[in-house]
């Protein structure tokens, strides 16, 4: 099934006003979801494009708006390698965002990718997610909100082209079958995409300009196109990029 979640793309001018305009959705997200349920479930990316946001999160006015009493911290991936490792998604975090706001070190879920077991590091972490998250209507945990990157490659979170994780719908978290960047992962798999309440994918350069046209508007090829899996989602979807990922391979802007 191809799927039917309608697909909003906001494009913006450039890299800054991605992260302004990702800072006041988050803003928007945890309000809603404190003023619904009293708790703001939020799972953060990797790479480097979310780093200016998270700067932001921690700078006033938005740092002031969030409710990090109420705000539960997570990942969607991370990489098998010790937390303070350069090319960890949680150092990332911590050196940007988490070491300069009131969070609490017990609403940090952090994934231990670094364990030598791996896979029982990811069956340790959706236990956390089954515990920590509440259920959607199919019973699901799911994220009030899951911040999203996309590969040039059209892969997202670490669910990457080819990868048998693709198919998979019964585990929450599981280990890569295939490196990237010379690295195994830890990731969350399709159904914690596909029940999240909102996905909110940030997506900055030229670069990954062919990547945004095929997976929003080709054929559905998710082997090819990993990040085509929220094509199937049952909440929000809203890509913002900036102009240059939003300008189309023969030169004109997305519509
Ligand atoms: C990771 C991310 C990955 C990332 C994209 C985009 O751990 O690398 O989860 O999915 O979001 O590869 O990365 P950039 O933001 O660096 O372009």
């Amino acid at each position: 099934m191809s799927g039917d979640a309608q697909q909003n793309l906001v494009v913006v001018p450039d890299r800054a006003a991605l992260s302004r305009q990702a800072a006041d959705r988050f803003v928007a997200a945890s309000s809603a979801a404190i003023g619904e349920r009293g708790a703001f479930t939020v799972a953060l990316s990797g790479g480097s494009t979310p780093r200016d946001l998270f700067r932001l999160l921690a700078e006033r006015p938005w740092r002031d708006e969030v409710n990090w009493s109420r705000t539960q911290v997570f990942w969607g991936d991370e990489r098998c390698v010790p937390p303070d490792h350069p090319d960890s998604n949680f150092r990332l975090a911590r050196e940007t965002l988490l070491e300069r706001i009131p969070l609490l070190a017990s609403n940090i879920h952090r994934m231990r990718a670094e364990l030598a077991d791996r896979s029982a590091a990811a069956a340790e972490y959706e236990d956390e997610l089954a515990r920590a998250l509440p259920r959607d209507a199919s019973q699901c945990p799911s994220f009030d909100l899951m911040l999203l990157g996309l590969g040039a490659d059209g892969h997202t979170a670490s669910l990457l082209p080819g990868s048998k994780l693709l198919d998979e719908r019964e585990r929450l978290v599981a280990v890569t079958d295939l490196e990237r960047e010379g690295t195994i992962r830890l990731t969350v798999t399709p159904p914690m995409l596909q029940h999240a309440t909102c996905l909110l994918f940030l997506v900055s350069g030229a670069d990954k300009a062919p990547a945004v046209r095929a997976v929003l508007n080709g054929p559905f090829e998710v082997e090819r196109y990993p990040a085509q899996l929220v094509r199937q989602a049952s909440g929000e979807v809203v890509w913002l990029a900036d102009a240059a990922a939003a300008v189309d391979p023969d030169g004109a802007g997305q519509s």
